[in-house]
């Protein structure tokens, strides 16, 4: 596939490219980032120079599709789905630049991001799962606001740099009304 430009409001949402290495060696430096996703830790810059060619080949396979949020000149992070394996349902994932935060601009992406997979026009997904470490409540209100519904716990169910961590599962579907809904986590 190739790689799709979106837009919203204030961002411009479009594949990672070179002049964004030094952001992103930046950004990943986070402390959050590099708990709860799965950059590496410690993240050095070689880790982003490997990145951006290597978004470039996923959005090739099709499988996973990941798009830099550009606010302005700024990199304000990234946003992807993920493990799209044909057979209508894919993953979100995303961090946000901590000089972006707290602006609504993950929720700004994601809106944009969960329209375009669910299109046909897109890739047409039936269901977008979220998962995230157990207490990352940042991501699990950002889901929330977003209209995912909380499905469960997965015991040991993410693998993470510690070995494995317990995990929230919340999904979206398609037709579902994306009016926030009680998370009993939250
Ligand atoms: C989680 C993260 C993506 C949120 O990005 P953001 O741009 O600050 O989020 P938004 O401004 O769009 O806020 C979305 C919602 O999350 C809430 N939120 C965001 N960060 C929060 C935090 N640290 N603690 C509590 N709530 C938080 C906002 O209040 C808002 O909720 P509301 O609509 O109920 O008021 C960002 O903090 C991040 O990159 N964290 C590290 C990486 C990470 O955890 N990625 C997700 C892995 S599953």
């Amino acid at each position: 596939m190739e790689p799709v430009t979106l837009t919203t409001t204030r961002l411009e949402l479009s594949a990672p490219r070179e002049s964004d290495i030094d952001e992103i060696y930046e950004a990943c430096q986070d402390a959050d980032t590099q708990r709860y996703t799965t950059v590496p830790s410690p993240y050095a810059r070689a880790h982003a120079e490997e990145f951006v060619p290597r978004v470039a080949a996923q959005w090739a396979e099709g499988v996973h599709l990941t798009w830099a949020m550009r606010e302005g000149p700024d990199l304000a992070g990234m946003i992807g789905l993920y493990r799209l394996d044909g057979t209508g349902a894919g993953e979100i994932g995303y961090w946000v630049s901590p000089w972006s935060r707290r602006r609504g601009l993950l929720v700004e992406a994601a809106r944009r991001v969960i329209d375009w997979g669910f299109s046909a026009e897109g890739t047409g997904l039936q269901r977008i799962e979220w998962r995230a470490v157990v207490g990352n409540v940042g991501s699990a209100r950002a889901a929330r606001a977003l209209g995912f519904r909380y499905e469960g716990l997965l015991r040991a169910g993410l693998p993470s740099k510690q070995g494995r961590d317990d995990g929230w599962i919340a999904g979206l579907l398609a037709d579902d009304d994306r009016t926030p809904q009680a998370w009993p986590i939250l």
